[in-house]
């Protein structure tokens, strides 16, 4: 069991919110405010600094939290407002152990921190799940990074990061995955994450074969990829799109359908990519699909990346409790398929 609580020394708490909620996840957090002193303090496993370093009080008051003559036995992972040479030399004299830039997602910083701490014994469980989604992350920014100059999908990339979403899922379960995406800042990669997460446990939950698995969680990783070419003041609007901004952000699933077939993707992905908004009375886009022309690879999509928005948190709303996304999805009949629904259903609450 790991001695002393993980500090988190913060001058923003709005912004370090999500770090905190993500630590708490990995042991006992104590969050210290720009105002307050190190009084009733005891000895940190560690101490995450999200403070700017470079006025003089922050220092100061970091140094306070800091065992005195110790400094380099205590993990100390400083997220500096700058990288310049003067910013990094001066967390390295405090006895800083990793520096990241401070708009780095909570977990990466969380992943450094159980590097240099080890896995808390009291939740083991964490470790898989920070993890994939660190891994999973990794990949999604290289993905969208790389579609968005114009380039295509390096596939074998993409691969490697599906066993590990489905490890975190079964090992560290459903709801540990969620809670860590949760923290992600960017809208669409938390969405494409949190589905990502959804299929895995529903493939889980239905028994698909390794290979049908890993296929089905590539899907709903890629499933939004055409949103890389979306202007971004669309895709990130707080609240609901006008009419012209609804028409350009129903091209998404073209667009992706577009990069993956010029990635040399399989037609299985390129269907699920394209046609995860149809719907089976054939209200759905881009190509009106009505019945059998539905795939069971898209239908099973489609009820992951509903219930994966309808869950989402957003600043500016508040999260729908899982039974609320659930009968939602109940009450699409005709649209989605009914016994897909409640095997769907039956997963989440297995998990
Ligand atoms: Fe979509
Ligand atoms: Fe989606």
């Amino acid at each position: 069991m790991r001695q002393g609580a993980i500090y988190l020394l913060t001058d923003r708490p709005d912004r370090s919110a999500a770090l905190e909620t993500l630590i708490k996840a990995i042991g006992q957090c104590k969050v210290v405010g720009s105002s307050e002193e190190a009084v009733g303090y005891t000895k940190p496993c560690a101490i995450v600094s999200d403070l700017t370093l470079t006025r003089r009080e922050a220092v100061s008051r970091l140094r306070a939290f800091i065992p005195h003559g110790k400094a380099a036995e205590i993990p100390l992972i400083c997220l500096l407002r700058s990288t310049s040479d003067r910013d990094l030399r001066l967390a390295r004299d405090l006895g800083a152990t990793v520096c990241f830039p401070a708009y780095t997602a909570p977990h990466i910083v969380v992943n450094a921190l159980l590097d240099q701490i080890g896995p808390d014994e009291s939740d083991p469980k964490i470790l898989p799940v920070v993890q994939g989604v660190t891994r999973a992350t990794e990949v999604l920014t290289g993905l969208f990074d790389g579609v968005r100059d114009g380039g295509t999908i390096a596939l074998p990339q993409l691969d490697a990061s599906l066993d590990p979403i489905l490890s975190a899922v079964r090992e560290g379960g459903l709801n540990r995955w969620l809670e860590t995406v949760w923290t992600h800042d960017d809208a669409t990669y938390q969405h494409c994450l949190l589905v990502a997460g959804v299929a895995a446990q529903f493939v889980l939950h239905l028994g698909f074969r390794t290979e049908d698995r890993e296929h089905f969680v590539r899907s709903a990783l890629l499933h939004d990829v055409g949103k890389a070419r979306i202007p971004r003041e669309i895709l990130n609007k707080p609240g609901r799109l006008d009419a012209d901004e609804t028409t350009i952000m129903r091209q998404h699933p073209v667009i992706g359908y577009e990069i993956l077939r010029d990635s040399g993707c399989d037609a299985t992905t390129l269907g699920a990519v394209r046609h995860h908004h149809e719907m089976l009375d054939g209200s759905g886009y881009p190509d009106g699909l009505v019945g059998a022309e539905i795939s069971d690879t898209v239908r099973l999509l489609t009820i992951c990346d509903i219930y994966a928005a309808l869950t989402e948190r957003r600043s500016y709303k508040p999260p729908m409790p899982p039974r609320d996304a659930m009968a939602i999805l109940e009450s699409m009949q005709g649209k989605l398929e009914m016994r897909l629904v409640q095997r769907f259903g039956d997963a989440m609450l297995a998990s």
